[in-house]
């Protein structure tokens, strides 16, 4: 404890595959496993949430004494337990059992009905956090996550003082921030630097301002420059405030929310921030080995390609996949093969996502029940708020034939063969920090029906858009029911009307805008989305903030 370890640990409340209620568990097990191939020492700290884990994914190897926080006038112990996840990759697990041994991470109905001690839950994460630097020794830099990594910039300044390690030596990032040190850095009267994520600036932890005194804080984080906003506890914020640097998830995200309407009343710290550089914008990537439908152990139909699946302009293979993944899919679910006058088989398209408001599926469910005799199938898998669930399964009750929906749990299994039996694939958010499912689906060969908003605007390319370089679907600017029946209509169309590209007439139709559908396939699924672009930018940065 008395030196700084050359490591860098990733806090958060999610991580997959171990445990996984959205995006943010993608990202923290998929960013740190390719950092970690590009030889920097991470290590990943998430609670120890006994019920939820596989056990077989964890290999815990040292247990260490019981460390104690009080929460107001009640001692709470939480134990540390260090090993490796998924065969290697470094792990802390912060272990209270009254807190984190539950069946959710964050509430039911995918944390839509959130646990009523949240505050609490998260408050010993981080305490959990910096105890474990005691006794495992500081890292250089913490990289904590979204609302319920909030508290932990505040509890490393508690414990370890506002002062910030400077390694002060000349050298690169990959340098420095891989093998040893060169030299041993005195961790006395220093913290580690902090980064600070923001994953979904909708989801901000508020709480009553009363509840300050029981979470183990010094009072003098009740203020505006820390966690108090409006009169409230604001773990988001005070994350914000606290860290040295911050960052969101794709880059039109962040120069979205330094604006009122997508700012959710920190714009004007965000604002602050952008203006004096330090919220920047850095675009997620996804496990293209574990999102991979050459070898994905999950879907029914592999990708039958020599290469990596990227480069293949072979349309007749993804044809095929997509029809054995869909037949498997429908006979497992009990849906039949549609087929339009003209003898087409109906596109398929293909739901994966929270049901709130945001994500817009209620008006894409309105816009199917609005339109009379929709040419298309669906099938819906998601779980949040009662009435859009509800509203799922009333439009699968009344379409027997053409929609399927499976609602109110996490079903990792299901989601995967959705991705590879559909054609289209719909996400009309309202706004998308950054969105994993759209980049997920054009591995799998996808066109994307998408809100023209964050991360959806920086990775699907737009068919309406002459200037588009290979679209990869089109781009709704207003979500509304009418919006996405418009956007639907126009890619029924260009499947409606022959899928081939004839090479010829292919450039002339190009320039009209009018699109094969062979050709959107085939420029989903080469768009590349792994992390090689954005860790590099995350290296740099954690370079920044050391040095
Ligand atoms: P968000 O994090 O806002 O929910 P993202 O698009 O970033 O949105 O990530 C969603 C992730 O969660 C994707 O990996 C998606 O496949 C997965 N997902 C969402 N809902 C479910 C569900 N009900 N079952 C399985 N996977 C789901
Ligand atoms: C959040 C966002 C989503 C993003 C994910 C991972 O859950 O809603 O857009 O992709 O985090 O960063």
């Amino acid at each position: 404890m008395s030196e700084f370890n050359n490591e860098i640990w990733f806090v958060g409340a999610e991580m997959s595959p171990l445990v996984k209620a959205g995006g943010l568990g993608d990202v923290m097990g998929s960013l740190p496993k390719f950092l970690l191939r590009a030889g920097i020492n991470v290590r990943v700290v998430i609670p120890y949430y006994k019920n939820i884990i596989p056990k077989n994914l964890l290999d815990i190897r040292e247990t260490y004494p019981a460390g104690r926080v009080n929460f107001g006038e009640i001692p709470f112990e939480f134990g540390i337990k260090t090993g490796f996840a998924m065969g290697d990759i470094p792990i802390v697990l912060i272990e209270q059992n009254h807190f984190f041994n539950r069946e959710e991470v964050y509430g039911t109905h995918g944390g839509v009905c959130a646990y009523k001690d949240n505050l609490w839950r998260y408050a010993m994460l981080a305490h959990g956090t910096a105890y474990a630097m005691k006794i495992l020794g500081m890292p250089l830099v913490v990289h904590t996550h979204d609302w319920s990594g909030g508290f932990v910039p505040a509890v490393i300044r508690q414990t370890f003082g506002d002062k910030k390690v400077s390694v002060n030596v000349s050298g690169s990032a990959e340098g420095i921030l891989s093998g040893k040190l060169s030299r041993s850095v005195s961790a006395k009267g220093l913290r580690p630097a902090i980064a600070f994520t923001i994953h979904n600036l909708g989801y901000q932890g508020v709480y009553g301002l009363d509840d300050f005194y029981d979470i183990g804080l010094d009072f003098k984080y009740n203020s505006s420059d820390a966690y108090e906003h409006f009169g409230t506890i604001n773990s988001l914020k005070g994350g914000i405030k606290l860290s040295d640097i911050v960052t969101t998830v794709s880059p039109t995200y962040a120069q979205e929310i330094t604006d009122s309407r997508f700012g959710f009343g920190l714009d004007g710290e965000l604002k602050n921030l952008r203006n004096t550089g330090r919220l920047r914008g850095i675009l997620n990537g996804i496990d293209l080995d574990y999102w991979n439908p050459k070898t994905d152990k999950l879907i029914n139909y592999n990708l039958n390609i020599k290469n990596d699946g990227y480069g293949i302009k072979d349309y007749a293979e993804w044809k095929k996949f997509k029809l054995n993944n869909k037949k498997a899919l429908f006979s497992e679910i009990s849906l039949p093969l549609k087929k339009d006058k003209d003898g087409k088989i109906l596109p398929l398209i293909g739901v994966v996502s929270r049901l709130t408001e945001e994500k817009g599926i209620n008006e894409f469910l309105d816009a199917l029940f609005n339109w009379n005799d929709f040419p298309f199938q669906a099938v819906i898998l998601g779980s949040g708020k009662d009435y859009i669930e509800g509203k799922a399964n009333y439009l699968a009750e009344v379409f027997k034939d053409k929609v399927f929906a499976q609602t109110g749990k996490y079903d990792e299994a299901l989601s995967h063969k959705i991705y590879a039996a559909s054609d289209i694939f719909v996400m009309p958010s309202k706004f998308e920090p950054c969105g994993l499912s759209q980049m997920i689906a054009m591995r799998y060969g996808c066109v994307i029906a998408a809100g023209d908003t964050g991360g959806l605007h920086d990775t699907v390319s737009d068919i309406t858009n002459p200037d588009a370089k290979n679209p990869s679907g089109i781009l709704i600017q207003y979500t509304d029911p009418n919006g996405i029946a418009w956007a639907l209509n126009s890619l029924y169309n260009i499947y409606a009307s022959g899928e081939e590209s004839s090479k010829s007439a292919g450039k002339e139709k190009e320039k009209n805008g009018n699109r094969k559908w062979s050709d959107i396939v085939i420029n989903s699924a080469n768009k590349h989305f792994g992390w090689e672009d954005s860790a590099k930018v995350y290296e740099d940065l954690y370079y920044d903030i050391i040095k």
